[in-house]
């Protein structure tokens, strides 16, 4: 399942940068509440620099860690980056004074062995997670299970690993008609990437998709390995 995720974003990666409006806010905010000036971060799931572009404080070293090629190529470069193009899930950690990551772990497969290795390799985290109210309407009515975390059970995830603050938000982006709004999925690279819709199912969601917006969920967290 994962790959077709990462297939999702490596496709749109050109188009990528112009259709993450929800990804652009939620690594603002994620960035703007880390208050702890970390030196060395590990940055997982980096694609194109969003987190290293947020960073307003200086850096010693930069680690961005992700599987899609074309995201890594368009990451600034420098000499404190280093950019490794591999699965986060398979990574040889190196210590780092935060992880962070942003619009990127609700892919992994196997988020307790990841967070077990975040655990034991940093001092910090700072995650931003979507989580299964994302698209909720869309798999409602098009009856499909959702396949995006579920907040409570995340929050009993971390809760073995880390202490921390949390924030749930929900976002609404509004689109001019339907067809536009799946245009968005599409191109955000935030769909699952799986074609689990017939193409007789998707012109029918289309036709009776009910909102003027999309919905988004995602899960804001902040906070330290517990000691
Ligand atoms: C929605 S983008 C977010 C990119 C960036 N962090 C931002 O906030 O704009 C998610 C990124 O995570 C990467 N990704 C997803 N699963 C991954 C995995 N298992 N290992 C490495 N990268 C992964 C994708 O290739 C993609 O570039």
């Amino acid at each position: 399942m994962k790959h077709h995720h990462t297939n999702e974003f490596s496709k749109h990666a050109s188009s990528y940068q112009k259709h993450n409006i929800i990804q652009e806010k939620v690594v603002k905010k994620l960035i703007e509440n880390i208050h702890s000036n970390p030196k060395k971060i590990l940055d997982l799931g980096c694609g194109s620099g969003a987190v290293y572009q947020s960073t307003t404080w200086a850096v010693d070293q930069f680690i961005g860690v992700d599987k899609a090629t074309n995201m890594c190529e368009l990451h600034p470069r420098d000499k404190c980056i280093q950019l490794i193009n591999e699965d986060f899930e398979d990574l040889k950690f190196q210590k780092s004074d935060i992880v962070i990551s942003s619009s990127a772990l609700q892919w992994a497969r196997d988020l307790d062995s990841l967070f077990q290795k975040i655990y034991s390799n940093t001092d910090e985290i700072a995650f931003s997670i979507f989580c299964d109210g994302t698209f909720k309407t869309i798999y409602e009515v098009a009856n499909l299970k959702p396949f995006l975390p579920n907040s409570l059970e995340l929050l009993k995830l971390l809760n073995r690993y880390f202490e921390f603050k949390y924030e749930v938000i929900h976002y609404k982006l509004d689109f001019k008609d339907n067809l536009s709004k799946f245009r968005y999925i599409k191109n955000s690279g935030v769909s699952g990437g799986e074609r689990k819709l017939s193409f007789k199912d998707t012109k029918k969601l289309i036709a009776e998709y009910p909102h003027e917006y999309l919905e988004f969920e995602v899960m804001f967290v902040w906070g330290k390995v517990k000691s």
